[in-house]
């Protein structure tokens, strides 16, 4: 399978992007302190990344309210991290802890970047064998059998991802929805590109220690659905 180059063919796969009119603290930080960290294409990346010597790029596919992404970034300043979300109040949640952090700790953030669409979008520009490590977490379900096309893990992604990240990079896939659960079971056992980390059926409900809980997968907790996560090595096959 190969992937979709054409960026304008690409099938939508998140839901809406704006919400309610924002206030004017949000859409001060939209104005005034998203510019300091947004990145509107892949090349913009590279500066930043001269800039200081990272150990490891790492991508988040869907950061909605950030707090796994913004987390790791402060707690690992060695990587380099990319949040994409297309969805405004995400990102201002995003926006709205950096500053708080940055205020609280008077320092800068440096390791944390901000794309305000479509990840596919930086994620077919970058250069082959450039991400690390990739997070899917609690990706839109699309429950509805007419709306499944538009699931973002798929076989021409998961393709995709593999082409974009080194030879033994990580993906880590996180759902709580049933069916969603088993169209992934499928995706990853047809995908020779990805091996599952996964030695027996427990495995994937146990989250990695340190691991930051993610607004959606709180909401599922306390909903009373169980959480797995998918932990995948690129072997480039
Ligand atoms: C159900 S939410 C989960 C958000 C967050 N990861 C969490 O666990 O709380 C899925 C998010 O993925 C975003 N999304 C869907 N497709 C995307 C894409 N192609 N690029 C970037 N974000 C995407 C949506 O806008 C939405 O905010």
């Amino acid at each position: 399978v190969h992937y979709n180059n054409n960026l304008e063919r690409d099938i939508r796969t998140f839901g809406r992007i704006k919400s309610r009119k924002l206030s004017i603290n949000k859409q001060s930080l939209l104005q005034d302190f998203l510019p300091n960290f947004e990145i509107g294409n892949f090349n913009q990346i590279l500066p930043l990344l001269n800039k200081g010597t990272f150990e490891k790029i790492i991508i988040e596919i869907g950061s909605g309210f950030g707090h796994f992404i913004f987390k790791n970034a402060i707690n690992n300043p060695q990587n380099f991290f990319i949040a994409c979300e297309p969805h405004i109040n995400g990102v201002v949640n995003i926006l709205a802890m950096m500053q708080k952090y940055s205020f609280d700790n008077n320092k800068n953030i440096n390791n944390l970047v901000i794309y305000k669409g479509d990840a596919r979008e930086i994620i077919k520009l970058s250069s082959d064998n450039f991400f690390d490590e990739i997070y899917v977490l609690f990706p839109d379900p699309w429950p509805k059998t007419k709306q499944q096309k538009r699931r973002i893990v798929n076989q021409e992604n998961l393709n995709l991802l593999a082409q974009k990240s080194k030879i033994g990079a990580s993906l880590t896939i996180a759902t709580d929805h049933d069916s969603y659960k088993t169209a992934i079971v499928s995706c990853i056992l047809q995908n020779i590109n990805w091996f599952w980390l996964a030695n027996n059926c427990t495995d994937w409900q146990i989250f990695p220690q340190n691991w930051v809980e993610t607004k959606y997968q709180k909401k599922a907790l306390q909903e009373g659905r169980n959480s797995v996560i998918f932990q995948l090595i690129n072997q480039k096959l």
